[in-house]
């Protein structure tokens, strides 16, 4: 049995992180997707909305579950009993970071395996702050995330 955690902020979920959670569920038996409190990134949804948006966005997945967790993403990925930390990866720009995070939580607990799942070109650009950005401003989200985190965006950002 794999199981793998598929960790981030999602303030909130894109597409992007549906397709990388999508393309790991088909190659694991669970996977767990990690919502981290990130509280130093200020998120503007709180855990348990972003918790909920996440929920929402996958539930046609059987074999994937949602998560809020606060602490070590290792010390979640343990508790879960998981073998395998899946990221996405999208430009180069995200190397450096996710690079120092491999290499951080593999001092941490080697026995968890960190795989990198590549954005596909059209996601490649694509990140929740960019999204939010724009829903800031107004302009529509709905080609960059599910009609519910839309809804979300907009009823945070009332014009
Ligand atoms: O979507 P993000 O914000 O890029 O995800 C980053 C995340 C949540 C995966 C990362 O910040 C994380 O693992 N946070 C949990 C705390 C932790 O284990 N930090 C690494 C050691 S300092």
């Amino acid at each position: 049995m794999k199981r793998a955690v598929t960790p981030g902020t999602f303030d909130p979920i894109t597409f992007g992180h549906l397709d990388v959670i999508t393309r790991a569920a088909q190659l694991m038996d669970e996977v767990i997707v990690a919502v981290a409190a990130s509280a130093g990134k200020k998120p503007i949804f709180t855990l348990e909305e972003r918790t909920v948006l996440a929920r929402q966005a996958v539930e046609h997945l059987p074999n994937v579950r949602v998560e809020p967790f606060e602490g070590l993403l290792v010390d979640f990925a343990r508790s879960r009993e998981a073998q395998v930390l899946v990221k996405g990866l999208r430009a180069i720009t995200d190397f450096e970071y996710e690079f120092q995070m491999a290499a951080l939580n593999y001092q941490l607990a080697n026995e968890l395996e960190t795989v990198f799942i590549m954005s596909p070109p059209q996601y490649m650009y694509l990140s929740s702050s960019i999204v939010r950005e724009l829903a800031s401003f107004g302009s529509p989200v709905d080609m960059f995330v599910p009609p519910h985190v839309a809804k979300a965006l907009r009823d945070k950002f009332p014009d």
